[in-house]
């Protein structure tokens, strides 16, 4: 009886930790690339992301997917797909200022019949319902999550059954640690091992991995 008390304790002292480590994961995020925004779309880091987005433009979509992209920052891989005619885009990103970037880039080049929605919003808690979406993407983010697991399950669960969950993650190899010691906002940066058994485990199917740019890698299964 001494004990329990004590262990009532020690849990919730630890589930607060773990509450409160991922509060502070998703303010040092937004508050960093609400800073960075104005500055995100310049050549070099256009040149980055464009690498991360070419190997998802590879993989073709059908024109009337529904597709997310989730941390879809100042909208340059919805800005591709739109260009590319896919009609029914979504966006969302816990930064208001890297949406705003991709609001005005967006809407100037939205044809009127093209369905576009950029939403405010942490990947932990999707605000969608199940099975919405034909292809859930992620790009050069989910290092940034502060639980990946929960950050896959979301994706999973608004993905359509036999739809695509699509992510592209950096990878420097054996400098993987050091990223999340120098990032602000950096979690875990998985290899392609790590990301496989993640997959496993959310319960994902026909997964394949590819590598076309050096410092990333991409995983894509079926819900
Ligand atoms: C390095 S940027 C990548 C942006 C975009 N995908 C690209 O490739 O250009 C990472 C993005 O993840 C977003 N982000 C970080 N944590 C997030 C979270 N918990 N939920 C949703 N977005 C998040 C950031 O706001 C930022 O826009």
């Amino acid at each position: 009886m001494k004990d329990i008390p004590k262990n009532i304790k020690l849990r919730s002292r630890r589930i607060n930790k773990t509450i409160k480590g991922s509060i502070d994961n998703i303010v040092i995020n937004k508050r960093l690339f609400n800073r960075v925004a104005n500055h995100y779309d310049s050549l070099l880091v256009k040149y980055w992301m464009k690498k991360f987005n070419k190997s998802v433009l590879g993989l073709g979509f059908k024109k009337e997917s529904r597709i997310l992209d989730i941390s879809c920052g100042t909208g340059e891989l919805l800005l591709e797909l739109q260009k590319r005619g896919m009609s029914n885009l979504y966006g969302i990103d816990i930064s208001e200022e890297m949406l705003n970037k991709a609001r005005k880039k967006l809407q100037a080049s939205n044809e009127e019949s093209q369905h576009l929605t950029l939403t405010k919003g942490d990947v932990h808690e999707l605000p969608y319902p199940d099975s919405s979406f034909d292809d859930v993407i992620s790009t050069e983010a989910f290092h940034h999550y502060h639980h990946q697991e929960k950050a896959l399950s979301e994706m999973k669960r608004v993905c359509k059954q036999g739809g695509r969950i699509i992510i592209v993650d950096v990878d420097f190899g054996i400098f993987n640690p050091l990223l999340v010691k120098l990032e602000p906002g950096c979690v875990k940066v998985n290899t392609k091992q790590e990301m496989v058994n993640l997959f496993k485990e959310a319960g994902l199917r026909d997964y394949e991995q590819k590598k076309e740019f050096i410092f990333s890698f991409m995983t894509i299964a079926r819900k």
